[in-house]
């Protein structure tokens, strides 16, 4: 930290805490206090408070909490120097001259290398593709109907065919070999460095704030692999990123049009949907939700109309609603994509699929009867009792029976016998779930959403120590950071440095109703499920999610500035990560 502690505090006291958050979220104040919507997690009603007398906010709902520096660094997802470089430019706060030359030191910060390399290889790739060597690069993006202005609003660019070139370029810009390693754009091995891309079409991924996070590239014509992305990065989280977002957020249309591709997203845009974006070659994941709904409260699929394209819509159902989103499905028939689509139908016609998309669970339906056979009356049968299954997952009365009425319309069958069927399994399913069997289901019927998200991180864990109990060491948790009391228990066994084999910290609970719910984490076997790298990832990222959340549990009832100072300090911290 290179800024005074004075400086600080008078960046925080010059950014009153209810004008900042009140220009993220509406604001209505109750007493001595603010209430809204918390931004950090999906709720219907305000448990988000802002107190303006203590210049701190704390959620009751998912126990987010902090003051204002916090809140810029978690809604915006800044390191801390950059939420305070925007406070400090939004109150007009000059930050000193020596601190300034101290910025510079900063410059040995990774994280802001890494931006300014990618900065510069951007504009590399964008230069390259205007040049002779160029040509392929544009002529394919001609070829596929790209407009000028695309190119320069996504910043299309090209890598050549040399392979070292922008390596070379990178070099003579001063930056050290293992910068350029860690930047992902360089591979530096003994027997030889060379660059990532080559002869590619360059599309930079940029963040929300347009700075240029990493690349995708794709092969001219044929080859494969047609997309090479960047690895993951310092600067770049794949499941926290949403190509276009830096556009569709601002595009005021009401719902963000989700699709497959690069390509995909650049047609959109150009024919006018800039509420487009894509996934980045990832399945979508709940935080992927979550930073959609902060812009939007409806989301448009828009994915290849291929098997795979509905399988993944078919994913990305549940995860979107879990974030608090609305969803519907657009069709793209007869065409594949919504490039093709555009390209062949136009924007008008594709501006009434949009209007057309159908709703996720009758979409969801449709992918279900394409596995029975209606002219066998068993099938039939079977569909109807799966579709009752899942249409008892409605808590709404009068939601549920809508939704029953349009199956029945549907599918031909009378609306009171379906009915019936539905509440019967309504009825029957909480037996189902009771502490006694093992095991919880998948889809608990009328669970609560709120806070799964740190659930599921806690579970995990747990599982993974039950599995891989040296995992415990490098995690640096302690039960303490454990919200859920059950898993706080479970942690302390864990994590308490002995050895503990699962069977025996599961006979604790043996005559206990916490029994299934740890049975379930112990009877877990990820590994089989998981490589063991997507095993250590899923597992750095549920640590840090915890770790996250339980600083800001202490934050939220932090009683000293020093406490809260340090804390924030120790949040930092969790934003660069350690080198793996
Ligand atoms: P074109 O229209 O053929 O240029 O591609 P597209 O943008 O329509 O992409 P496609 O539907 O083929 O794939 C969707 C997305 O998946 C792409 O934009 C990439 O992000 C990703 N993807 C596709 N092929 C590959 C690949 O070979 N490797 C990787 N890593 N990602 C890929
Ligand atoms: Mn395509």
């Amino acid at each position: 930290m290179y800024y005074s502690d004075e400086k600080i505090e008078e960046v925080r006291e010059r950014n009153p805490i209810v004008d900042v958050i009140g220009s993220y979220v509406h604001l209505q104040k109750k007493g001595a206090n603010y209430f809204g919507l918390c931004p950090f997690h999906n709720e219907k009603t305000p448990s988000f408070s802002v107190s303006a007398e203590r210049q701190m906010y704390h959620c009751f709902g998912c126990g987010a909490g902090g003051n204002v520096i916090t809140f810029v660094m978690d809604y915006e997802n800044y390191t801390f120097q950059e939420a305070l470089k925007m406070l400090a430019d939004r109150a007009g706060v000059e930050l000193p001259k020596e601190e300034e030359s101290a910025e510079m030191r900063r410059e040995q910060d990774l994280r802001s290398i890494l931006l300014k390399i990618h900065r510069d290889a951007a504009t590399y790739y964008y230069r390259m593709l205007r040049t002779e060597q160029g040509k392929g690069g544009l002529n394919y993006l001609k070829k596929r109907g790209v407009s000028d202005e695309m190119i320069r609003a996504f910043g299309l660019g090209y890598a050549g065919t040399h392979p070292q070139a922008l390596y070379r370029f990178l070099k003579e810009k001063g930056y050290s070999d293992q910068a350029l390693r860690d930047s992902g754009l360089i591979s530096i091995r003994e027997n030889g460095t060379g660059d990532k891309f080559w002869n590619r079409v360059m599309f930079p991924i940029m963040d929300v704030n347009n700075r240029v996070i990493a690349f995708g590239g794709r092969v001219l014509g044929d080859g494969e692999p047609k997309y090479l992305n960047s690895p993951e990065t310092k600067i770049f989280d794949k499941s926290r990123n949403l190509y276009g977002l830096n556009y569709a957020r601002r595009s005021r249309k009401g719902c963000l049009l989700v699709c497959e591709g690069y390509m995909d997203v650049i047609s959109m845009h150009q024919a006018g949907f800039t509420n487009a974006v894509a996934s980045l070659g990832t399945a979508f994941t709940v935080q992927h939700g979550m930073i959609m709904k902060r812009y939007t409260d409806e989301v448009i699929l828009c994915y290849d109309n291929d098997g795979a394209g509905k399988k993944a819509a078919i994913r990305a159902i549940p995860i979107l609603k879990e974030a608090g989103l609305r969803i519907r499905v657009l069709s793209m028939e007869p065409y594949k994509d919504p490039d093709e689509f555009i390209k062949n139908l136009g924007a008008e016609e594709f501006q009434e699929r949009i209007n057309r998309a159908e709703n996720a669970f009758l979409f969801e339906m449709s992918v279900l009867r394409q596995n029975f056979d209606f002219g066998d009356p068993d099938a039939k049968s079977r569909f109807f009792n799966t579709a009752a299954e899942r249409l008892a997952e409605f808590t709404d009365e009068i939601e549920r029976n809508s939704y029953i009425e349009a199956v029945a319309n549907r599918y031909g069958i009378d609306f009171s016998l379906l009915r019936g069927k539905v509440n019967l399994i309504g009825n029957r399913a909480p037996v189902k779930y009771d502490a006694e069997s093992p095991g919880l289901p998948e889809r608990p019927i009328g669970r609560k959403n709120r806070d799964t998200g740190i659930q599921a991180a806690e579970k995990l864990v747990l599982t993974v120590l039950s599995e891989k109990p040296e995992f415990a060491a490098k995690s640096g948790l302690t039960a303490e950071d454990f919200r859920d009391p059950l898993m706080k228990e479970i942690a302390e066994a864990f994590l308490s440095g002995g050895a503990v084999s699962p069977g025996a910290v599961l006979n604790r609970y043996i005559d206990s109703e916490n029994y299934a719910r740890a049975a379930e984490l112990m009877s877990s076997n990820l590994s089989e499920t998981m490589s063991s790298e997507e095993l250590e990832q899923a597992f750095s990222e549920a640590v840090r999610r915890i770790r996250s959340e339980s600083i800001d549990r202490r934050m939220a009832v932090a009683e000293s500035p020093e406490e809260l100072m340090k804390l924030i300090k120790e949040k930092q911290k969790q934003y660069v990560r350690p080198p793996s």
